[in-house]
């Protein structure tokens, strides 16, 4: 609100412009109060509903924060889209289309009645059904080498090595019958090749890597980069797999909710019931943002402002 939109012109402004507009974007939002922290994964619930961080990292390695930029919570479902990318890496734009889909489904991100629906099919990998056969498709022959290549990869795009927060998994594992049962449901429909309750022990792990916004934020940047991470240099993807991942991203990143996201911010994003969110600018930067108060479809409510306060003062929406 009350923000000029500046039409995207192919170049972020100035350093001096960005680090005063991601001061704004933490310091305008920083009151916004509506929401509620997730509570279905007990841990979550004592997260400190107040905590709100802001990041940009441009793709020339410019990081600029604001706010609790380097708190720590768990990655949770924006693990998705880094997996995705990886397995899109390993077995290219068709297997992966087939198998695990590109569309929204229009309901919830742990919907089992989309799955049903759809004969099993997961649809996109953006919700758990798809992200679930996603993680199956992670390179190994055992669950603990698909663990390793799940680790190894995201910790890849964040530059620096991610550690699972321990509390958070068992937290969920002890939680979690919904992801069990949509596993066994895509075992019945010959959806996944591996065991369902290992799979989805893999999954519980990925979304319980700790990150913060600045993580977040290099993460974007690197597939904002065509898959180089602007700070270590390293060549983590294809350019064709950012690609495809941004789109789907954009199709379904922010769930039900990803039609007015799109709308008003513009570009490929993905949320996280933690509080996380990470927007991607392509060829310009990564956006990191963490706040735990979410809305009804579990995207966070102050993370989502600040995101689209950078979207119109940066000029970053790409329509
Ligand atoms: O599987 C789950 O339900 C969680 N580990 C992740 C869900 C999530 O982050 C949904 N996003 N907003």
């Amino acid at each position: 609100e009350g923000v000029a939109q500046r039409v995207s012109t192919g170049l972020l402004p100035g350093w001096d412009a960005v680090e005063e507009h991601v001061a704004a974007a933490h310091s305008r939002n920083r009151s916004a109060g509506s929401g509620e922290v997730a509570d279905y994964i007990p841990i979550l619930a004592e997260a400190d509903p107040e905590l709100f961080g802001v990041c940009v990292a441009e793709v020339d390695g410019a990081v600029h924060s604001a706010g609790d930029a380097d708190v720590e919570f768990s990655i949770q479902s924006i693990s998705k889209a880094f997996v995705y990318a990886l397995v899109c890496e390993e077995f290219g734009h068709e297997v992966v289309r087939d198998r695990v889909g590109v569309n929204n489904t229009g309901l919830a991100f742990n919907s089992v009645v989309a799955l049903e629906l759809n004969e099993g099919h997961p649809m996109n990998p953006m919700v758990n059904a798809g992200a679930i056969a996603t993680t199956a498709l992670m390179p190994g022959r055992t669950a603990d080498d698909r663990w390793a290549a799940v680790i190894t990869g995201l910790s890849r795009f964040a530059g620096r090595p991610l550690e699972l927060d321990d509390v958070v998994y068992r937290s969920e594992t002890a939680t979690n019958h919904r992801n069990r049962a949509i596993a066994g449901l895509l075992e019945s429909y010959g959806r996944i090749d591996v065991d369902p309750l290992e799979i989805v022990d893999v999954y519980t792990r990925q979304c319980a890597l700790l990150v913060t916004a600045r993580d977040l934020a290099v993460m974007g940047a690197t597939l904002a980069d065509g898959g180089v991470n602007p700070v270590t240099g390293e060549q983590v993807v294809s350019a064709e797999v950012c690609r495809d991942t941004l789109a789907v991203m954009a199709s379904t990143g922010l769930y039900e909710r990803s039609g007015e996201w799109l709308f008003e911010i513009g570009l490929p994003g993905k949320s996280g019931v933690a509080g996380g969110i990470v927007t991607i600018a392509p060829g310009k930067a990564g956006i990191g943002v963490f706040s735990p108060r979410l809305d009804s479809a579990g995207n966070s409510v102050r993370g989502q402002r600040a995101t689209a306060y950078l979207s119109r003062a940066l000029g970053l929406n790409v329509f």
